[in-house]
């Protein structure tokens, strides 16, 4: 069933376009008439009706992905959205407000903090006037889950099973929930025009392939690499705006099926401690893609080159100017820079199950980890 794969987590990495096509079918509609929504979520307008506020609860790789939907609602939709980590929201929320959507992102709906902040949130707005009634969405893999039941509105992911504990296809796909919600929000809103909502959907559309295009140039790269940092015990990600979590996220699959040391930053935010971290001992992982702060990072990754680290970029193919800065090269297409998380997660999920494989370890069932966590 692994289907000529050495272990689950790298089938379920080449599965993502698969699961970005299924995504695509079901989240937006192919010939729309005028006026009709290219966007297909089903979801009620009691449930954006007035909305001023968005907070998204989750755990893990699902608190990323709520960090890019975060960014995505902002940018297109503008409402203010928090992201929390459930385990943090269920002993200190915040202040209540009105006019409030909570999401909460789980890819089995049965991790329990993630459960135990949404009842919570439920409970507390009960029998509190209307503008306070609890408005509760779900972003789920397994809608028949704990999940489905405690809330009344789902966006069903559709990666299929996810066996490795690592998550991957999972992530993409709540991040394709996140850009239809987000462009549903700015569609309902009037915030983005219909022809640029549109012209995010035609991208959106091309990703299948780009991820195709990824995985067929990365994974011999990734396995080079996985070779020569076998051994090593520290890595730094960096990345900034909408790829910040892209760069925690590669730095969670490493850490947790590799387990070497790993951590993202904000790469604005390295020379304000970090960076007396790093030596020639300690590569650094960029992701650096044209947009609103690239110059930025490529000068932050500039920095960390001159502390002698070895510089690792996930960066556009042909871009003379990446190019000469990195040691290495993860090279991704050049898309919009909304669409680039997607696209630049990919070299990260493979540079960390390649390093893992090679060090033989365990990589579909890693140490002191479990699939779902269903206890606090
Ligand atoms: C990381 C990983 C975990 C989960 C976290 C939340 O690869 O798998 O960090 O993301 O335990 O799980 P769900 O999404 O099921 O709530």
């Amino acid at each position: 069933e692994k289907q000529g794969f050495k272990h689950f987590m790298l089938k379920e990495i080449h599965e993502q376009p698969g699961v970005v096509r299924a995504n695509l079918e079901a989240y937006f509609r192919n010939d729309v008439n005028p006026g009709e929504s290219p966007i297909n979520l089903g979801l009620p307008t009691e449930l954006y009706n007035d909305l001023e506020q968005i907070h998204i609860l989750a755990c893990g790789t699902s608190w990323h992905a709520a960090l890019i939907g975060k960014y995505l609602i902002e940018q297109l939709a503008g409402i203010s959205t928090q992201v929390h980590y459930a385990s943090e929201y269920r002993y200190a929320p915040p202040p209540l407000t009105a006019n409030t959507l909570i999401i909460g992102v789980t890819q089995s709906g049965e991790t329990a903090d993630t459960l135990a902040a949404l009842a919570m949130e439920k409970e507390r707005r009960q029998g509190k006037e209307p503008k306070y009634q609890a408005r509760l969405l779900g972003i789920t893999n397994r809608p028949e889950s704990s999940l489905g039941h405690m809330v009344p509105h789902i966006i069903s992911t559709l990666a299929g099973i996810e066996i490795g504990v690592a998550a991957t296809k999972t992530f993409v796909a709540q991040l394709m929930a996140f850009y239809a919600l987000a462009l549903d929000l700015a569609d309902r809103r009037q915030t983005v025009a219909p022809e640029k909502i549109a012209e995010i959907i035609n991208s959106l559309r091309q990703i299948p392939k780009e991820i195709e295009a990824t995985l067929e140039s990365q994974e011999r790269l990734t396995e080079q690499l996985a070779h020569e940092f076998a051994e090593t015990q520290d890595f730094i990600f960096l990345g900034r705006g909408i790829n910040f979590p892209i760069a925690l996220e590669g730095a969670l699959k490493l850490k947790e099926i590799s387990y070497i040391h790993a951590e993202g930053y904000p790469a604005g935010e390295m020379k304000h401690g970090p960076i007396a971290l790093l030596d020639a001992k300690v590569p650094v992982v960029a992701i650096a893609v044209p947009g609103t702060v690239y110059e930025k990072v490529i000068s932050n990754a500039q920095e960390a080159k001159a502390r002698d680290s070895r510089l690792i970029g996930v960066t556009p193919v042909n871009d003379g100017e990446a190019a000469e800065i990195f040691n290495d090269l993860l090279p991704v297409s050049h898309v919009d820079e909304l669409l680039s998380p997607i696209l630049a997660v990919v070299p990260l999920q493979l540079l960390a199950y390649h390093i893992a494989a090679r060090r033989g370890l365990d990589v579909d069932q890693p140490r002191n980890l479990a699939k779902s966590v269903t206890v606090e």
